[in-house]
């Protein structure tokens, strides 16, 4: 596996300077009330720029968010080319390297008594009919004592009493099975906000239990993460975080929890969270809170959807479909709807990548098979395959009664009907010569070079039907070359 360069700096604030110096970030500098008005800011900048609000009512310090908010954000942490972010996630997912104990670390410039934690760390109330103010940024790593076994993962987190905290997390989640098997004494836990965006990522790989996802980030940082102990715990806390809280988590004291938003954009009623009983707040000595836009926003999905595709795309690899191209839309909030590229002359593959994908990540409920000229973050495109390139009672597949995840949407009774769609081009379905029209290739990149020479390359808006030309050279599909 290819070494990656040592980026050095593991703080979410280098990416924060980055996005200054290119124009992506802009500065809220009116006042701004943590209820409802910082989710309209968000919601208004969801695709756009990443937004550091400097005057939150009741917040002595800034935050900051829609950091991660497109897949160029996200190549840009990572410190390369778009097309090559999933290779280096999954190339991640591959590879581990321990974590590097550091004695003293920038999270812990400032100690504050658990009581200080509220009073200091905002939760915005995002959504009309939530139950109170959440973190949603809140990055939660834990050690099991028992066990030995290490995690990190996200999970939206709602303050309670002055030191406690509602914690939601699906049963499914490795951090739900930790902490129930800590017992009364509780999961010692750090949540983390505003680490760097490579551990962030890497929070997100679907993972076996017990593997630590820290150890996975290694490979996106070029270095060991640096940890530190943290001050109540053993826990290992990424040196470089914003803020950090430490606690435990104690499954057996639930809490009833409301509506909350999902990340498909609507509510829903899980019933009860668990609790953390804070013991300690770090932080940097300036530091920033970071706060993600939760629902069906733009970084909300990203920050999901590329580790879920750079852990399927590694699953389909495995199932022996070759070297995949892999999308996670953002109408399935980064979770549940998939799009496979298969790799040239490999359609024959498509049902067993459906498969794969359903078998490696149970969130998955839709997945598309689509050949390497579609591009397949392009819903358009997409469905242009599936409009022009299946006949559905051949090539869709419906897998009904699923065991089902909480939160997929139309789930019933914890079941729900899995979709298959072979969207692949086959041979023989189209007379020879009646597949794609479209200038020769020659023709269309000789005038593209000469239009980029006058300057007029930014103003191309070309038709669907060039999309395959333009964007990924001659990669045309066995059942379309005549
Ligand atoms: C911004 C963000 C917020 C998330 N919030 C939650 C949450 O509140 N509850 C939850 O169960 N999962 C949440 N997730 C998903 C989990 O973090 C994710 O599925 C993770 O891979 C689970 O890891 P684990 O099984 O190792 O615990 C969130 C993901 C992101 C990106």
């Amino acid at each position: 596996m290819r070494a990656r360069m040592n980026m050095g700096d593991q703080s979410m604030r280098g990416f924060l300077d980055e996005l200054e110096r290119r124009g992506e970030l802009v500065d809220i500098d009116r006042p701004v009330d943590p209820r409802f008005e910082l989710a309209s800011v968000l919601a208004l900048f969801d695709r756009g720029p990443a937004v550091r609000l400097n005057r939150v009512t009741g917040s002595e310090l800034p935050l900051v968010g829609n950091i991660l908010s497109s897949r160029a954000r996200i190549a840009a942490a990572l410190r390369v080319p778009v097309t090559d972010v999933l290779d280096t996630l999954s190339a991640a997912v591959a590879s581990r390297c321990k974590p590097e104990v550091v004695d003293t670390a920038h999270c812990q410039e400032r100690r504050f008594a658990a009581d200080e934690v509220w009073k200091r760390v905002l939760a915005p109330t995002y959504f009309t009919d939530d139950s109170g103010g959440y973190l949603t940024a809140g990055m939660i790593v834990a050690h099991d004592p028992v066990t030995g076994h290490r995690n990190a993962s996200y999970a939206r987190i709602k303050p309670l009493g002055p030191t406690t905290g509602f914690v939601g997390i699906a049963p499914n989640h490795h951090l739900t099975a930790l902490a129930r098997s800590a017992g009364a004494d509780g999961l010692p836990v750090a949540v983390t906000l505003g680490t760097h965006p490579a551990i962030q990522m890497a929070a997100c790989f679907y993972l076996g239990l017990g593997d630590d996802e820290l150890e996975h980030a290694a490979h996106l940082l070029g270095a060991p993460v640096k940890v530190v102990r943290a001050t109540t715990s053993d826990v290992l806390v990424p040196a470089d975080a914003e803020v950090v809280i430490e606690g435990l988590l104690h499954a057996d004291r639930p809490v009833h929890e409301g509506l909350v938003s999902e990340y498909h954009g609507m509510y829903e009623d899980y019933g009860d969270g668990i609790t953390l009983e804070v013991t300690a707040l770090t932080t940097r000595a300036d530091p920033s809170v970071q706060v993600i836009l939760p629902g069906l926003a733009a970084e909300h999905a990203y920050l999901a959807a590329l580790p879920i595709a750079a852990g399927l795309r590694h699953a389909l690899r495995l199932a022996g479909c070759g070297d995949t191209d892999v999308a996670v839309t953002l109408s399935g909030g980064g979770r549940v709807d998939v799009v496979v590229a298969l790799p040239a002359h490999q359609g024959r593959q498509a049902k067993r990548a459906i498969f794969a994908c359903f078998a490696s990540v149970s969130m998955v409920k839709q997945v598309t098979v689509v050949d390497c000229d579609i591009d397949i973050w392009d819903a358009e495109h997409v469905h242009w395959a599936r409009t022009s390139r299946m006949r559905w009672e051949r090539d869709l597949i419906l897998a009904p009664d699923v065991p089902a995840d909480r939160n997929v949407p139309m789930q019933q009774g914890g079941t729900v009907t899995k979709v298959g769609m072979d969207a692949t081009a086959k041979p023989g379905d189209r007379t020879p010569g009646h597949a794609l029209a479209v200038p020769p290739r020659e023709t269309v990149d000789r005038v593209r070079r000469r239009l980029e020479t006058d300057g007029l390359g930014t103003r191309f808006a070309p038709t669907p039907v060039l999309w395959s030309l333009l964007d990924t050279g001659d990669r045309r599909p066995a059942g379309d070359q005549h």
